[in-house]
């Protein structure tokens, strides 16, 4: 397995490009199922959960091309099997996405339930209770969600907490179904806006994404069209994170920041000196070590859990003390045990980081089990001294688009050895 080494000390500089968001691209692949006709893809991150999503689409005979620009075409007119495997929906929880748009285009689906994963439990029952207050027959055997119905109903569905892939599943289950349906307390995700914006391109009648309440007046078909997908929001955080952990200064091109208030909002708490336009963000530390800050995560538009761990090595650096609250996953703070290795003083009570920021960390070797936890090592490697060495680094992989390069176009120093 490969690894990734740094040696921290360098201050980040330079411009880097901004890549097609993960949590948009994912949803979008899904929603081709939907479609009568091809549907291509464009800005498509280079991931391994865009790999892997191909892959479980191809195993039910979907047919997928990239084309000459890297675009991915997917044409779902080919499918022949109607059943997500558990070795894939293992791998990737968003596989559990494909149930929604099975259902309501075929009238079955069999899925594989997730089951448990590193930041907590993570249960789907909310996807499930949605699709059978729309009509279907829905049930649990043997680890697989079993669905089937005749055509879904719209319904009223007022979710008892906010979910992102939940939300977007019924949302898209709603497009074909018969009548209107209400999602109340919905998921405000930018991710969930991309997806109703490319299903309305579709030929989908929703309105309201991007407030807590979505309406979908169910259509008879949908059809295929060109997407272009949204900027990822937590790639550019990071990298501005990086840029404050080092006292650097950054510019990011092809991004978002209308949908990073809270992030930005931090990073102008932490010292950054922070200017935007329509599509691009540059961060300047002016040199100064950057203030702890103290964050509490949310659903949007409140400050991400995707976020946390890279503040949580922000934190271990900076001057004072700063307080993180996880309030979305349970169980993702998995990060800290590793930056204490590398002397952060980070202690943990409950779901709260208490961090005393230290000038320095040590390199050390360590890993992560989860995608954002292993990206906070990255940059608390950058402020290490001497060699940290990234174990598991195929979690990275799965998010960040070839994160060791667009480092090293910002002056870091950082190799990938294969393992
Ligand atoms: N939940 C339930 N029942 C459900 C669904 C969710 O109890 O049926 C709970 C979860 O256990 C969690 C909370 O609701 O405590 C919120 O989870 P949510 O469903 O919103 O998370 P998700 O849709 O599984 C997406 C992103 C995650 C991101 C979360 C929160 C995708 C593919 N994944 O997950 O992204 O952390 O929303 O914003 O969109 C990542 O990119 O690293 C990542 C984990």
């Amino acid at each position: 397995m490969d690894k990734l080494i740094i040696t921290g000390g360098e201050v980040l500089e330079g411009e880097i490009r901004i890549s097609g968001a993960k949590n948009a691209v994912l949803p979008i692949m899904a929603a081709t199922l939907l479609a009568d006709s091809p549907v291509t893809i464009r800005n498509i991150p280079h991931l391994h959960d865009v790999t892997t999503t191909m892959e479980l689409l191809g195993r039910m005979g979907v047919h997928l091309t990239l084309n000459e620009k890297m675009d991915i075409v997917v044409d779902a007119t080919t499918i022949h099997s109607l059943y997500a495997p558990y070795e894939l929906v293992r791998t990737m929880r968003s596989s559990i996405l494909v149930l929604g748009p099975m259902l309501s285009r075929f009238g079955r689906a069999d899925v594989s339930l997730p089951g448990g994963c590193a930041i907590g439990s993570r249960p789907v029952n909310l996807h499930i209770k949605g699709l059978q207050a729309m009509g279907a027959e829905v049930e649990v055997i043997n680890g697989y969600i079993r669905a089937r119905v005749g055509r879904l109903k719209g319904a009223r569905l007022v979710m008892d907490l906010v979910t992102v892939t939940g939300t977007e599943n019924l949302m898209m289950a709603a497009t074909l179904a018969e009548g209107t349906t209400l999602i109340e307390n919905a998921a405000r995700e930018p991710e969930v806006t991309d997806l109703a914006n490319c299903l309305n391109c579709m030929g989908a009648k929703i309105s309201g994404a991007g407030t807590d309440t979505i309406v979908i007046e169910g259509v008879e078909r949908l059809s295929g069209i060109e997407y272009k997908v949204l900027p990822d929001r937590i790639e550019a955080g990071s990298y501005l994170v990086a840029a404050a952990i080092t006292g650097g200064h950054v510019k990011l091109k092809d991004t978002r920041p209308d949908i990073m208030d809270a992030v930005l909002q931090s990073l102008r708490e932490a010292g950054a000196d922070i200017t935007v336009g329509d599509d691009w963000i540059e961060l300047h530390m002016h040199g100064k070590r950057p203030r702890a800050v103290d964050v509490s995560t949310a659903p949007y538009p409140a400050f991400p859990t995707d976020m946390q761990a890279q503040f949580t090595a922000l934190n271990a650096v900076s001057e004072g003390t700063g307080t993180i609250t996880e309030t979305v996953f349970e169980n993702r703070f998995m990060h800290v045990q590793e930056m204490q290795r590398m002397g952060a003083k980070i202690q943990l009570k409950g779901n709260t980081a208490i961090s005393k920021g230290v000038e320095r960390l040590t390199g050390a070797q360590v890993m992560a089990t989860d995608l954002r936890a292993s990206a906070s090592l990255v940059l608390a490697g950058l402020v290490a001294d001497g060699e940290t060495t990234i174990d598991r680094i195929y979690h990275i992989d799965r998010g960040y688009e070839r994160i060791e390069e667009k480092l090293a176009q910002l002056g870091a120093n950082i190799r990938r050895v294969p393992g």
